[in-house]
């Protein structure tokens, strides 16, 4: 690919939005040529009113664009959304019906039956939804997920134990990382030497996206999957990255090396590991007995895989184990750069000439 392909991010002085700014910035096929944002930041260079926080420095050229207004129409034929979600829902239509591929973060469509809730690894057949949805709508563009952050992690750590053995019962206790919660997000004295067992909706999130990420195509939609799940969100004082300890009851007897195996083997299908972004293991396994842990293993696959350990026999359901996924890369920005990768790959989105 010669020229690059244009692209807009709606929320890009946000925690999420920098992200995007960061991934994009050098990306192959990608060029940032819009950053939008709220009344309060529109108007002004995006350098001056985003408070950045990446470690990498901000890329002079977009640090000189003018922040927009969150309205149609935006350059390019693909949208990133790191929206506050008490304003998304509305704004992420209008792009759609304007004719952006719109890949959002946010939480308002996920549950759409129309719309794909997106991880490439685990459910590609979905992307066919995108189909129905502008026929349905009436669009000549489209509206993408990606999941909560803590269940993008989940599911693409569980779902070569899905495949190969049937989930049937999930249980699952979170430590979340601030940045999970954007900025300014948690106050300090809220966090500091502390954890806050209650993130909003988060438990609902993860119990009912997982459900859907791994059900089956219908023509009604997706059929969720059958299992049950009960899932505990806990915030830590980490700065990046959600670890997990989940439980898992299976639909035959699974041995530990069974387990193993079948998260050793795990690829992604030919279709997303030729993306850019595609970690060339979705799902790496740590057998050393205090892995993960988010400040060792949070950057694996570039932040876009997830790493599993402790995997071992459960007295009150199969398997435990521990995983670990980058809530901002792989639960966030990078993912939803994946998904994009994956429009243009298909064909769904024009190259330019
Ligand atoms: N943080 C994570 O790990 C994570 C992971 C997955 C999904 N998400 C989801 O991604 C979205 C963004 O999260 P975040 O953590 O990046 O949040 P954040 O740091 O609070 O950023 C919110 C963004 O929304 C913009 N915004 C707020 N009100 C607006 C309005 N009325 N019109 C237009 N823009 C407006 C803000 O612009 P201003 O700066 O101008 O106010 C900012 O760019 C949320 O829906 C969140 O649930 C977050």
């Amino acid at each position: 690919m010669t020229a690059k392909i244009p692209v807009s991010v709606l929320g890009a002085t946000g925690t999420v939005g920098q992200k995007f700014v960061r991934l994009l910035a050098d990306h192959p096929w990608f060029e940032v040529a819009a950053v939008a944002a709220s009344a309060g930041s529109a108007g002004r260079p995006y350098g001056e009113v985003v408070r950045w926080r990446e470690s990498a420095a901000l890329p002079q050229r977009i640090a000189g664009l003018t922040v927009q207004p969150c309205a149609p129409p935006l350059p390019g034929p693909i949208v990133f959304s790191a929206l506050d979600a008490e304003v998304a829902g509305p704004i992420e239509q209008a792009f759609a019906a304007a004719g952006a591929h719109v890949v959002t973060n946010t939480r308002n469509h996920r549950m759409d039956p129309d719309v794909p809730l997106l991880i490439p690894e685990a459910n590609l057949d979905h992307l066919v939804l995108v189909d129905r949805q502008r026929e349905a709508r009436g669009w000549p563009g489209a509206i993408l997920c990606n999941p909560n952050c803590s269940t993008a992690a989940l599911v693409l750590g569980l779902v070569p134990l899905h495949r190969a053995f049937g989930i049937e019962k999930l249980f699952i206790s979170t430590m979340q990382a601030v940045s999970g919660a954007g900025y300014p997000g948690v106050p300090s004295l809220d966090i500091l030497g502390n954890v806050v067992p209650h993130i909003g909706n988060e438990e609902e999130k993860m119990e009912r996206e997982s459900r859907k990420i791994l059900g089956t195509l219908g023509a009604d939609g997706v059929a969720p999957a059958d299992f049950a799940v009960s899932a505990h969100a806990n915030r830590v004082a980490t700065v990046d990255g959600h670890l997990m300890t989940v439980s898992a009851g299976f639909r035959r007897r699974v041995t530990t090396d069974e387990a193993l195996a079948a998260l050793r083997d795990f690829r992604a299908s030919p279709r997303v590991a030729c993306l850019p972004s595609s970690p060339a293991l979705p799902v790496e396994v740590d057998a050393r007995a205090d892995r993960p842990q988010p400040r060792l293993d949070l950057e694996r696959g570039n932040g876009m895989a997830v790493t599993v350990g402790r995997v071992r026999p459960c007295p009150i359901l199969d398997l435990r184990l521990v995983l670990l996924g980058h809530n901002t890369i792989r639960g966030a920005a990078g993912q939803a750069v994946q998904i994009a990768e994956l429009l243009v790959a298909e064909g769904r989105v024009d190259r330019p000439a």
